[in-house]
C-alpha cells in the first residue's frame, strides 16, 4: 500500500515539474527549450558536443559567468573535432578567468578522446560518459539525460536543495547525499528525463533559492514537507566547515616600460598547472611569507602597499607584491627566471589567472 502511494506521488512531482517548465524554462545558450522544440520536432534532443561543454563550465561555476565563456567556445571551436585540434594553451587562455584548470585540461583530454578514438561521437549512456575524462557522476548522469533522454538521476547542489527540502531531509550534507539521491531516483520519471533534470535545475535556481525560497508560487508545494513543517528555508543542514588556512607569498613583479611585464609558466602539475604567473616565492602553509633570494638578487625591489588577497577552493591566499624596474638586460633576466615578456595589449591572449589579474591590478599596470 505504501509502495502504491509513493509511486503515485512521485509520478505527481515529475508531471508537475514537467508542466511548469514547459512554461517557465529558463532560457540557456546550450539548451533546447520547450519552446524551442515545439517549434522544431525535429531537434528532439540537445547537441551532446554543447550539453557536455556547457556542463563541464557549470561545474563550480554559476550560469551568468558561463553564458559568455559558453558562447566564446562555440564560436571560436564550433565542434568537438575543432576542439580537439586545438593547441592546450589557446584552450587554457580562453578558459582564464573560469577557475578549476584542470577541468580545461580535461576538456581538451575529453575532446582528443571523443574526436580520436570515437570517430566524433559521445557515448549515449551513463556508463559510457563515465569513461571520458573529466566527467563524473554528475555530469555523466546530466549529459546522457539531456542529450540521449535517459533516465538517470541528476543531482547537482540546486538538486540537493530541493530534494533536501521535498523530504524535509534534516540530517546535514555531506553524509546525507546518499538519502538525497534514493530519493532523487525514485522520482525520475522514465520521460522527458532531460527536460526533468532541467527542470529540478531551474527550481533549484529560481524558485527553491538558498535564502527566501518563494514557496507561494512553487509547483510542488503542496507535499512539500520542509514547506509544511516550516522548517524549507534551514534545508539542507551543512556539516560545520573546516576554517581555510591561509597561505602567504611575495609576488616579483619586474616591469620595463620597453617589454612591459615578465611572466612565466606554472609547472604543468599541481594548482594552476600551466597558467601564466607573475613570478611567485615560496607559498608558505603557514606563517609569514618568506623572501626568494634567488628572485631577491636580480634587482633592487620596492614593496607595494596593502596586500592582494584570493581565495581557493581549500586555502586563503594573500600576496604582498614587489616591483622591480627593468631598464636593460631584459634577456638574462627573462632567461634568470624563465619567463617571457609581455605588454598590456598580450595579456588578453595568456592564460591569466584571476589571482595573477589581481596582482597585475594592485600594482596598476592592467
Ligand atoms: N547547471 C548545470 N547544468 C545546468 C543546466 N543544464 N541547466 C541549468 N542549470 C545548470
Amino acid at each position: 500500500m505504501k509502495r502504491i502511494q509513493v509511486a503515485v506521488l512521485v509520478q505527481m512531482i515529475a508531471e508537475e515539474l514537467l508542466s511548469w517548465y514547459d512554461r517557465h524554462a529558463r532560457e540557456l545558450p546550450w539548451r533546447l527549450s520547450p519552446r524551442q522544440k515545439r517549434s522544431n520536432p525535429d531537434l528532439l534532443f540537445a547537441d551532446p558536443y554543447r550539453v557536455w561543454l556547457s556542463e563541464i563550465m557549470l561545474q563550480q561555476t554559476t550560469v551568468a559567468t558561463v553564458k559568455g565563456y559558453y558562447e566564446k567556445f562555440l564560436m571560436a571551436w564550433p565542434s568537438v573535432h575543432n576542439l580537439a585540434s586545438e593547441e592546450l594553451d589557446n584552450i587554457l587562455s580562453a578558459w582564464a578567468g573560469l577557475g578549476y584548470y584542470a577541468r580545461a585540461r580535461n576538456l581538451h583530454k575529453c575532446a582528443k578522446v571523443v574526436a580520436e578514438q570515437l570517430g566524433g561521437i559521445f557515448p549515449d549512456t551513463e556508463e559510457g560518459l563515465l569513461k571520458l575524462p573529466g566527467v563524473g557522476p554528475y555530469t555523466a548522469a546530466a549529459i546522457a539525460a539531456i542529450s540521449f533522454d535517459r533516465p538517470t538521476t541528476v543531482v547537482d547542489g540546486n538538486v540537493e536543495r530541493v530534494i533536501a527540502r521535498y523530504y524535509a531531509l534534516e540530517d546535514p550534507l555531506p553524509g546525507v547525499k546518499p538519502q538525497m539521491k534514493e530519493c532523487a531516483q525514485k522520482q525520475t520519471p522514465n520521460e522527458r528525463a532531460g527536460d526533468y533534470a532541467q527542470a529540478m535545475m531551474d527550481l533549484g535556481a529560481t524558485i527553491c533559492t538558498p535564502r527566501s525560497p518563494g514557496c507561494v508560487i512553487c509547483p510542488i508545494q503542496t507535499d512539500c514537507l520542509g514547506r509544511k513543517s516550516g522548517i524549507a528555508e534551514d534545508l539542507p543542514k551543512k556539516a560545520p566547515k573546516k576554517e581555510k588556512p591561509t597561505r602567504r607569498a611575495y609576488a616579483y613583479l619586474f616591469l620595463s616600460e620597453e617589454r612591459g611585464a615578465l611572466l612565466r609558466r606554472r609547472p604543468e602539475k599541481g594548482l594552476l598547472g600551466g597558467m601564466t604567473e607573475v613570478p611567485t616565492g615560496n607559498w608558505i602553509v603557514q606563517g609569514n611569507a618568506e623572501r626568494e633570494p634567488g628572485l631577491d638578487q636580480l634587482s633592487q625591489w620596492t614593496e607595494l602597499d596593502g596586500i592582494v588577497k584570493h581565495t581557493f577552493t581549500h586555502f586563503h591566499f594573500e600576496i604582498t607584491v614587489l616591483t622591480a624596474k627593468v631598464s636593460r638586460d631584459h634577456d638574462e633576466v627573462a632567461k634568470a627566471v624563465q619567463g617571457k615578456w609581455a605588454h598590456k595589449s598580450d595579456f588578453a591572449a595568456l592564460a591569466l589567472p584571476t589571482v595573477m589579474k589581481k596582482i597585475l591590478h594592485h600594482a596598476g599596470y592592467t
